[in-house]
C-alpha cells in the first residue's frame, strides 16, 4: 500500500487556492492514502470564532468536500484532511476520510490547543477506526500527540495506521510520534504545514517536518521545515499486527490497567 502526504503553505482564507494548489502538486503522483493538513483550505489562525464559522463547511458539502471527493473516486484513493466543520450551533476542528465510494469518516479534534478553545468546540465523536482495504485506519488531529491516550486508544482499537493532519507550532511534535509509533506498534502519518500567520494576536510559525514512521520507530520519510512537499512511501500494514516486543512480552496483552 502506497501511502503519502502533501505538506502545503496556505493563503489564509483562500479556500479555493489552497485546494486547487493541492491538487496541482498531486496531480502526477502515485497514492493510496493521501493525508493533508489540518484546516488545510483555510488556514489555521482565525480572529475570532464568526470568522471560523464564514469558512467552515458542513460535513459532506463545500468545495473542499466536493473537490476532494472528485480526487478521491478519480485516483481510486483514501483522502484525509482536516477542515472548520460547522454543524448546527457549533463549530469543530474536524478531519475527514473519503473513501473512492463516496463513503465518509468524521473526526473531530479532541484535545484543542491554546486559542484553538476560544474559537472550536471540542469534538465529540472521539477516537474510532475504520477499514479501507482491509487497512485498519484510526484519525487524531495535532495537538492530540501531546495526549497518549489519543494514539493508544486508535492502537487499542486495532488501527494498523493512524493518519494525523497537523498545524504544529512547538517542536516536539515530530519525535513524540516515533515514540507514538513505537509504544503502539502502528503506522503514523503526521501531514503538517509550513509557513507563518501574524493575524490574531502573535505571529505563528508552522514548522514542517511532516513524517511516515514505521512500528518499529523508523521514520521512512520526512519533509523540510520551509517548503511544501509530497511524499509517498510503500508499506506492508501487516507490520502493525505484531505487538510482541520479545516472545514474553506483549504491549496490548501485558498492560495493567488497574494500576493505572
Ligand atoms: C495544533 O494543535 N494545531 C498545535
Amino acid at each position: 500500500m502506497r501511502v503519502a502526504l502533501y505538506q502545503n503553505n496556505p493563503v489564509f482564507g483562500e479556500v479555493e487556492k489552497n485546494v486547487n494548489s493541492v491538487l496541482d502538486a498531486v496531480r502526477d503522483e502515485t497514492f493510496d492514502i493521501l493525508v493533508l493538513p489540518e484546516l488545510f483550505a483555510t488556514g489555521y489562525q482565525f480572529t475570532d470564532r464568526d470568522e471560523a464559522a464564514a469558512l467552515a463547511d458542513k460535513t459532506g458539502e463545500g468545495y473542499t468536500y466536493t473537490t476532494l471527493k472528485g480526487l478521491s473516486a478519480a485516483r481510486d484513493a483514501l483522502i484525509v484532511y482536516g477542515f472548520p466543520e460547522l454543524s448546527g450551533d457549533k463549530l469543530f476542528n474536524s478531519a475527514l476520510a473519503i473513501e473512492p465510494g463516496g463513503q465518509f469518516y468524521l473526526y473531530q479534534k479532541t484535545h484543542l490547543f491554546d486559542t484553538e478553545k476560544d474559537i472550536f468546540d471540542p469534538g465529540w465523536t472521539g477516537f474510532s477506526v475504520f477499514t479501507f482495504r482491509d487497512v485498519k485506519i484510526g484519525l487524531m488531529i495535532c495537538f492530540d500527540w501531546r495526549f497518549p491516550e489519543s494514539a493508544r486508544k486508535l492502537g487499542l482499537l486495532g488501527a494498523q495506521i493512524i493518519c494525523h493532519p497537523s498545524n504544529l507550532v512547538l517542536p516536539h511534535c515530530p519525535d513524540s510520534m516515533v515514540v507514538r509509533a513505537l509504544e503502539n506498534n502502528v503506522f503514523t502519518i503526521t501531514a503538517d504545514r509550513v509557513g507563518r500567520e501574524n493575524r490574531a494576536g502573535g505571529e505563528l510559525e508552522f514548522i514542517g517536518k511532516s513524517r511516515i514512521i514505521a512500528p518499529d520507530g523508523k521514520v521512512l520519510g520526512q519533509l523540510g521545515t520551509d517548503e511544501p512537499g509530497f511524499l509517498a512511501v510503500d508499506i506492508d500494514p501487516a507490520l502493525a499486527d505484531n505487538k510482541k516486543v520479545t516472545p514474553r512480552n506483549d504491549l496490548f496483552d501485558d498492560r495493567r490497567p488497574e494500576f493505572y
